[in-house]
């Protein structure tokens, strides 16, 4: 049985149509799949394997090898601090000490109510100008202290449902950053 809807299967298979080589159409058709069932499943990845004329373990090597694929179900949020050398030389270590503490769990861990899941990264995030940074649901906020951290975290976790990633709210708290002069 699928676990894909049909939109999300059209979706992949538009994707695949786009180019020459249905193998091109990986890494979209991913999302696709994690926009529509939060995670990668096996049984979505085998999906898009099928879609694409691939084997599973192709697909599965492809999404395995980025950070913004998550293999397993997470928070409402995702949040992804960089501890490369840049941003460890900036302080990333009081980031991550601070976001455990705020969090109240571990790296890779969620929170309680499920509104966070987050997780330390060696993978420079490519905002090594801006360190220490982190990625919340894949936006960039740059130059973290634990002051920023906490607003930005308690922007996003006021966020309505409906709203959870849409450009307004990223717009509304770099505002509400600047105006608090973090
Ligand atoms: S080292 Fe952190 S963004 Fe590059």
């Amino acid at each position: 049985m699928n676990v894909l809807t049909p939109e999300t299967r059209a979706e992949i298979e538009r994707q695949r149509d786009r180019y020459p080589q249905a193998r091109s159409a990986v890494l979209p058709s991913l999302w696709a799949v994690q926009h529509q069932l939060g995670y990668l499943s096996p049984e979505g990845m085998a999906e898009v394997a099928e879609l694409l004329w691939l084997t599973p373990s192709e697909v599965e090597a492809v999404a395995s090898f980025y950070s913004m694929y998550f293999d397993r179900p997470g928070g409402r949020h995702h949040v992804l601090v960089c501890i490369n050398v840049s941003c460890a030389l900036r302080g990333a270590d009081e980031i991550v000490s601070h976001l455990e503490g705020r969090l109240g769990c571990p790296s890779g861990g969620t929170t309680a109510d499920g509104e966070f899941t987050w997780e330390q990264t060696v993978e420079c995030l490519g905002a090594c100008g801006g360190a220490p940074a982190m990625q919340v649901d894949h936006h960039f906020q740059e130059n973290l202290t634990p002051e920023r951290v906490d607003a930005i975290l308690d922007e996003v976790r006021a966020a309505p449902a409906s709203e959870p990633h849409g450009p307004s709210l990223w717009h509304r708290i770099a505002v509400r950053l600047r105006k608090a002069g973090r």
